[in-house]
């Protein structure tokens, strides 16, 4: 018996010791894959703003003939179509507040809390959010939930106010992230539109981290997301499905649906067709690869942003360190999709 056991203790530690001995150098060559991945990514050169001027852009407002296009020589700073795209170093934000200040901005910001997103996310979005988010500005947030007794007391500052509006939770965290767009478009027609210029819409496992502020605004406005801003082209995961209405042969960018905005009308008419589309593929039982995210994408190739953000309005720590980003203004939070999704 005893001698037995001391032959299964040593066995025990045999394998561990192996164990050990693999997962060194196991973890160096993973460290190092990612570390020579990320370093020849951003040897690929970023297609460059053929503008010299910030007159030349096609303008969302006065101020952005003012932005400095040839700032940030590294990166992309404008589209093909003429939009700006916003990095730190190219803007004054001071300009950028007189000018939405003079003209009356005001700023809805709607999130999604429910089931466990809300204890795990909400109270930290809400904070950071009063210390970043449109700080020049009359701010409502729109917090949607099916608790709303659980939502936090956040203290707001002045100019700034919060509604709670009480909605389903859909069995599936996919129905829960799409459905989305049916409720914006409504909660604009119903109440926005009346109240407010300018409408951001934000998944809550966020935290913003810098100014998120009115050089953001714009008609249409998309954020490049923080994994592809970088990649080629025919590695962006667009639905590739033809039978789904977010089907994409090739697009311009890839964008993150965790953040996009606009004024409340291009935001309206946005939300309303991603949701006519989810619903139509509904009809033909597919469901498009990254659910809302592939409707929005198809929407904006066919609907030009007339803003597109750097990944610095969301950006993915985990990345790891990258040169174009100087400022971090919204960081992932981390995902816990074990605990956190239902279905
Ligand atoms: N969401 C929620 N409860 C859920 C699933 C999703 O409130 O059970 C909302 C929440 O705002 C979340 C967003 O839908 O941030 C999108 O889902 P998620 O962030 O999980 O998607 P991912 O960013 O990981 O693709
Ligand atoms: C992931 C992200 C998803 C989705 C996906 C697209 O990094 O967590 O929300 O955007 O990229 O490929
Ligand atoms: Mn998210």
């Amino acid at each position: 018996m005893g001698y037995c056991k001391i032959q299964c203790v040593h066995k025990t530690r045999s394998i561990w010791k192996i164990m050990l001995i693999l997962c060194v150098p196991l973890s160096c060559v993973l460290i190092f894959r990612s570390l020579v991945f990320t370093f020849f990514v951003h040897l690929m050169p970023m297609s460059k703003c053929s503008l010299e001027s910030g007159k030349m852009l096609t303008l969302d407002n006065a101020v952005d003939a003012s932005l400095d296009l040839l700032s940030r020589p590294d990166v992309q700073t404008c589209t093909s179509w003429k939009a700006p795209i916003i990095w730190e170093g190219m803007f004054d934000p001071y300009l950028y507040d007189k000018e939405h200040k003079e003209e009356g901005s005001s700023v809805a910001l709607i999130v999604f809390a429910v089931g466990r997103y809300l204890d795990v996310y909400l109270e930290s979005f809400l904070n950071s959010s009063e210390h970043h988010f449109m700080l020049a500005l009359p701010v409502t947030y729109y917090v949607f939930t099916d608790i709303p007794e659980k939502v936090p007391d956040i203290k707001l500052a002045p100019q700034r106010s919060l509604k709670v509006i009480k909605v389903e939770r859909h069995s599936r965290w996919q129905d829960i992230s799409m459905m989305r767009m049916k409720t914006i478009s409504e909660v604009i027609e119903e109440d926005i539109r009346h109240h407010c210029t300018y409408v951001f819409c934000f998944d809550v496992d966020q935290v913003f981290s810098g100014r998120f502020g009115s050089e953001a605004l714009g008609d249409t406005v998309a954020l490049l997301h923080a994994h592809f801003y970088h990649l080629p082209k025919n590695l962006f995961t667009y639905d590739r499905n033809p039978k789904s209405t977010a089907y994409m042969e090739t697009g311009d960018f890839y964008y993150h649906a965790a953040v996009f905005g606009g004024s409340w009308k291009s935001v309206k008419a946005l939300t309303e067709t991603c949701y006519q589309n989810i619903m139509e593929d509904k009809k033909n039982n597919v469901e498009a690869l990254w659910h809302d995210e592939s409707h929005l994408n198809k929407y904006l190739w066919l609907h030009k942003p007339s803003r597109v953000l750097s990944p610095e309005y969301c950006w993915d720590n985990s990345i790891g360190y990258s040169r174009d980003i100087q400022v971090t203004r919204l960081l992932w939070a981390p995902k816990y999709y074990d605990t956190l999704r239902t279905f």
